[in-house]
């Protein structure tokens, strides 16, 4: 059984199977409208949503599935102060699989640790968004052709974008992929996206702040929204609001074939005189976000069925793992980190060296 909390839990393989299947979804919808016949997929969203929550559900209802679903989180027991880890353990005698979303990073990995339902991040705060990825990947996939090669500039704030960290960590597979990092100083990469993910797969990278000087080197612009409800300092936000707004005068000097991304919604970083621009196409990537849930969907239930017993818990699997006893005695020092509001939550720290350990919740670095 396997969860999807990062784009990484999948390989690069499994991402292609995913893209393949859901290419053959497109192509022959009937074969797939009873597949998962019988099987619930329970919607556990604790932060606000509408493409995505109700993109997996109708995802689920496509294949012949139904749904459950907690949408507000005020009206649940959560109000009451339950941890989602029981949450989760409750909800596996609901369902078969969960789509979660929450506004504290590390979530969805808490809720997979102790239920045993697979569950897919639908985002955890500001750390990641793999399915959204998924949708991205499609787009460019059918777009573009390929993904190796591509000039990539990412737009707006990078620090809270959960859309782009799993972007970026999902690219680190390609072959000479450029990143442009187009953000103000104060909302630039978190720094263990550098340290974890950009270094070590030796993709080429530069930070900037304007957008215009980037534009004409870009195939893909994904733009993003500066995201209000993560700012501890709302002045910062109002400072920052504005920073960068692409319009129909900045899209004439891009590539003639670039294409115009953002995972939605947008406030007005992206002006309505670029929508009728053949190069936008931020409204596919909500389609395709579809398909592709549907793919996870079915592959996470098709693996749960045939390795019942056994738990891929993603980063928590892939990596080496402090021994409990020594992780017991160390705190993740990330307020966002859902292991600080729920300190039940059992501590996993991780390495890929065998010294630097982080946070397997929110890859904070452990000090
Ligand atoms: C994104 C998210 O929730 O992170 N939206 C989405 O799922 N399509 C982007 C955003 O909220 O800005």
């Amino acid at each position: 059984m396997k969860s999807v909390i990062d784009i990484l839990d999948l390989s690069k393989e499994e991402v292609q199977e995913l893209l393949d299947s859901a290419m053959d979804m497109i192509a022959h919808p009937a074969q797939y409208r009873k597949v998962l016949e019988g099987k619930k997929l329970a919607t556990l969203f604790y932060e606000p949503s509408t493409r995505t929550r109700l993109s997996f559900e109708a995802a689920m209802l496509e294949l012949g599935g139904t749904v459950i679903s907690m949408a507000d989180a005020n009206s649940s027991s959560a109000a009451k102060g339950e941890t989602v880890i029981d949450t989760a353990r409750v909800v596996s005698n609901y369902a078969d699989i969960i789509a979660m979303r929450h506004f504290k990073e590390g979530a969805a990995l808490a809720a997979a640790s102790k239920g045993w339902i697979p569950v897919i991040n639908a985002g955890d705060g500001g750390h990641c968004h793999p399915t959204q990825t998924t949708a991205d990947l499609l787009t460019i996939y059918r777009e573009k052709g390929h993904f190796d090669g591509l000039t990539v500039g990412f737009v707006g704030d990078l620090k809270y974008g959960r859309t782009v960290h799993s972007l970026i960590n999902a690219l680190s597979r390609y072959e000479n992929i450029r990143l442009v990092l187009i953000s103000p100083k104060e909302l630039a990469l978190p720094q263990y996206m550098i340290d974890n993910t950009i270094r070590p797969a030796g993709m080429e990278y530069v930070e900037t702040t304007s957008l215009e000087d980037s534009i004409p080197q870009l195939d893909i612009i994904y733009m993003t929204r500066i995201q209000k409800e993560r700012f501890d300092d709302q002045d910062e936000y109002e400072r920052l609001k504005d920073s960068y707004v692409l319009d129909a005068a900045k899209m004439q000097s891009a590539k003639a074939d670039c294409i115009v991304m953002h995972p939605l919604p947008r406030v007005n970083e992206i002006a309505v005189d670029v929508d009728d621009d053949p190069r936008a196409c931020y409204f596919k990537q909500v389609l395709n976000g579809k398909y592709m849930r549907r793919a996870m969907i079915l592959k996470l239930m098709r693996d749960a069925e045939e390795h019942p017993d056994t738990k891929e818990l993603g980063i928590a699997t892939r990596l080496k793992r402090m021994p409990d006893e020594q992780a017991k005695r160390c705190k993740c020092g990330n307020p966002k980190c859902i292991t600080f509001t729920e300190p039940s939550t059992p501590n996993i720290f991780v390495t890929e060296d065998g010294t630097n350990y982080r946070c397997a919740y929110c890859e904070t670095a452990l000090k």
